[in-house]
């Protein structure tokens, strides 16, 4: 990066690759480490450093690491942490004509759940270090997000999808506080949806909450387009084109100037890095994002842009959206396609759907709904034997998928007590008709992702 940086007079905190720049930028030697360090890592730190004070008095902190290259010397810096192979894991040096200005250098990383503490050394470095203040709070959020909007798009007509997912949700909500009535939202049902889900929504925003919703049943027309069709990215591409097209439709009738969109910042940076072409992009095609505003020629409103998923849940909160749609697991664009292994079909849609929404009953009825992630059930074509009554009888495998995650770029499977599985596979195999087998997915996101398709 430009070198002036350091003429800013300002702190700085480097991580990681930054701490190696900072490093190298200062004269300092980096070079190819005789061990990597991946995962996990002891660092020893001092602890009267202002970046850990608090932290610890024992000077020991678990910390992630993801490093070929170390930074093997640094002349002039202060060195404030060390771990078995990185003799400089932690640094400050003097930058600027100040002696009381410094540049800070991590290796590991602090924004990682797996770091223990790593949100007060962040909180250290911008509070202590930096001196910012906290005068950023939900309710002034929403209040200067609402007067931005009227200012933006008052007196306009605005559409926006609504998913009955928390994004959207929060997004239509947002706006509608906004500029009322000259906001329409929009409401497909694709026919992939849970179970009572479209019910739902048209209850909670059409009805408790006053918004105008334009409810579309195009399950047929997804049902059609889906026929035949096997491969998941195929079947992706063909729900997301056929959104954008019945979406159009819809927004022409209303007329709108606006499209508000939930776009959030971890769906930005799945974007830009699908934009880079970079292999991460290419596991799947995330199709919410993007798509419908360049060829729409609408202006965009995204409201939550700035926001992560805890920040949009505590939004949905101060704007009164209620507890179930708050804390509803997500769920993936492409619906219960994403579920359905293989051709999509009604019947492999209604075993999905019913099972899947048993197995979010079961999970709810033993307290471990609000501990997880994600919560489904899956089917395919795969086929086993089961006896029903005295007879030999071929039914569906369905595979329960429950997983943790923090942001969803990993996942493990969730360790659910045998008894738990029990009652889900014992009331899917008795109430879920064509089910013989009911399997559970232990694997982790990677190699595995957390939907199958
Ligand atoms: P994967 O299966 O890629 O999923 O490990 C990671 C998270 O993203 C969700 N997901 C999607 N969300 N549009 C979305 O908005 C999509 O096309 C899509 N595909 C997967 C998935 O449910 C999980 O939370």
């Amino acid at each position: 990066c430009s070198p002036e940086i350091f003429e800013l007079n300002i702190p700085i905190l480097g991580i990681c690759y930054g701490a190696q720049l900072i490093a190298y930028m200062r004269g300092g030697v980096v070079e190819e480490g005789r061990k990597g360090e991946f995962g996990r890592t002891e660092l020893f730190f001092k602890p009267d450093s202002e970046l850990f004070e608090g932290l610890n008095t024992d000077g020991r902190l678990n910390v992630w690491m993801s490093h070929g290259d170390v930074i093997r010397s640094l002349n002039g810096a202060e060195i404030i942490g060390y771990t078995k192979n990185s003799p400089i894991a932690a640094f400050r040096i003097t930058i600027s004509n100040s002696h009381t200005i410094y540049a800070y250098g991590i290796q590991f990383h602090p924004e990682v759940h797996h770091t223990d503490n790593g949100d007060k050394i962040l909180w250290n470095f911008l509070y202590r270090i930096c001196g910012c203040e906290r005068n950023w709070t939900m309710e002034s959020f929403v209040r200067d997000k609402i007067e931005e909007i009227k200012r933006e798009a008052g007196g306009s007509k605005v559409v926006c999808g609504l998913s009955g997912g928390i994004d959207s949700s929060t997004t239509a909500v947002l706006v509608s506080r906004a500029i009322g009535d000259n906001l329409t939202c929009i409401f497909i049902d694709n026919g992939l949806l849970r179970a009572g889900e479209a019910e739902e929504v048209l209850n909670t925003f059409r009805d408790r909450l006053k918004l105008k919703v334009v409810f579309v049943d195009a399950r047929e027309r997804f049902l059609n387009a889906l026929r035949g069709i096997n491969d998941a990215e195929a079947k992706r591409k063909v729900i997301g084109r056929l959104f954008i097209e019945i979406f159009e439709e819809e927004a022409k009738k209303i007329g709108a100037d606006f499209l508000a969109q939930g776009t959030i910042y971890p769906d930005r940076i799945e974007s830009a890095r699908a934009g880079s072409g970079s292999k991460a992009s290419r596991i799947k095609s995330h199709h919410n994002v993007g798509a419908l505003p360049a060829k729409m020629g609408l202006k965009l409103i995204e409201p939550i842009k700035e926001l992560y998923k805890d920040e949009v849940r505590e939004v949905a909160k101060e704007l009164g959206i209620p507890q179930s749609i708050i804390n509803r697991h997500p769920f993936p664009g492409p619906g219960l396609a994403a579920r359905v292994i293989g051709e999509v079909t009604e019947e492999k849609l209604r075993i999905c759907r019913e099972a899947s929404r048993i197995v979010e009953e079961e999970l709810k009825r033993s307290g471990w709904y609000d501990r997880v992630w994600q919560a489904f059930a899956i089917v395919g074509d795969d086929l086993a034997t089961g006896v029903l009554g005295d007879a030999r009888s071929l039914g569906r495998i369905v595979t329960i998928r429950v997983v943790e995650s923090v942001e969803a770029m990993t996942a493990d499977f969730v360790k659910l007590p045998y008894e738990v599985l029990e009652d889900i596979s014992r009331r899917i195999t008795n109430e879920v008709r064509g089910v013989t087998w009911v399997t559970y997915a232990i694997s982790s996101k990677p190699p595995s992702t957390i939907e199958p398709c």
